[in-house]
């Protein structure tokens, strides 16, 4: 297939085609994700638990995040690739995530991630003015996840839900292009999305109201001992192999089978 642009992803959104999109930290996985049709690769800060073992993702550096960008960006084809700014790295002011940001697109990420909201727009503006595609988070929040108090959805009290209402526009205002939501209630997602028709939204763990879907590879994968989140599905007894698995889970995204609202949402 042709490389996924921007561009591109923009026009699946305008055309109601769902993008699915899936965690890879190093080249044979991007690769495989990437011929099994994942239209964007997130080399993401969860690869602090998955990877090195971390109990958070508070831990992992920007130049870790580097060295799994690099190793994402050889092995991947066509994906849109995107990598997340890891904690304390775009904290400080705008000109200090325009630095790392430098950093993951020298490594071959063609959009970053950042989290949270509130004082997170200007940094965004100033990234987007110079060039760099931003990816805005919202809901849980993994960097912030002792200010949070633990792994939890957000979003279900009205007061929570109009933060997130607020947080979710004047983000797109600043000019994020796309922006996840990590648990949080089906409706409040969907009426995000409504909000700013615009955006893509990619949920996880969000119901089926975004515009595309996120896992992490090694949850999806069950690779991660333990109890799954409920917004995993089985995909490998589904699929077989690991090709299959991710093959089934782009088909479940697109034809909006996956996630579903009764088993895998809140
Ligand atoms: O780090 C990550 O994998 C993420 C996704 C869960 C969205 O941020
Ligand atoms: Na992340």
């Amino acid at each position: 297939r042709k490389s996924i642009t921007l561009h591109r992803l923009r026009e699946m959104h305008a055309a109601g085609e769902k993008i699915a999109m899936l965690t890879a930290y190093d080249a044979s996985f991007a690769r495989l994700a990437d011929e099994a049709g994942v239209d964007c690769l997130l080399v993401g800060d969860s690869l602090g638990m998955v990877v090195q073992g971390h109990a958070s993702t508070t831990p992992v550096t920007l130049e870790e995040m580097a060295y799994h960008t690099r190793a994402a960006a050889r092995g991947n084809r066509t994906a849109f690739l995107i990598a997340d700014l890891p904690f304390g790295t775009y904290h400080e002011d705008p000109a200090h995530a325009m630095r790392s940001s430098a950093v993951l697109m020298g490594a071959g990420a063609q959009m970053v991630k950042l989290e949270g909201g509130g004082w997170t727009p200007e940094t965004v503006r100033f990234l987007v003015d110079r060039g760099v595609p931003v990816c805005a988070h919202l809901g849980l929040t993994p960097q912030s996840v002792h200010a949070l108090g633990g792994y939890r959805i957000q979003g279900r009290d009205e007061a929570g839900a109009a933060t997130l209402r607020r947080h979710a526009r004047e983000l797109a205002d600043a000019g994020a292009s796309m922006m996840v939501f990590e648990l949080m209630p089906s409706d409040l997602a969907r009426g995000l999305q409504a909000d700013n028709p615009g955006l893509m939204t990619i949920g996880i763990g969000a119901g089926g109201g975004t515009a595309g879907q996120v896992l992490v590879l090694h949850d999806m994968l069950r690779v991660t001992r333990g109890k799954l989140p409920r917004f995993v599905r089985d995909f490998v007894a589904e699929g077989n192999t690991i090709e299959g698995a991710i093959r089934t889970y782009v088909a479940a995204v697109k034809d909006g089978s996956f996630p579903d609202e009764s088993l895998h949402a809140y």
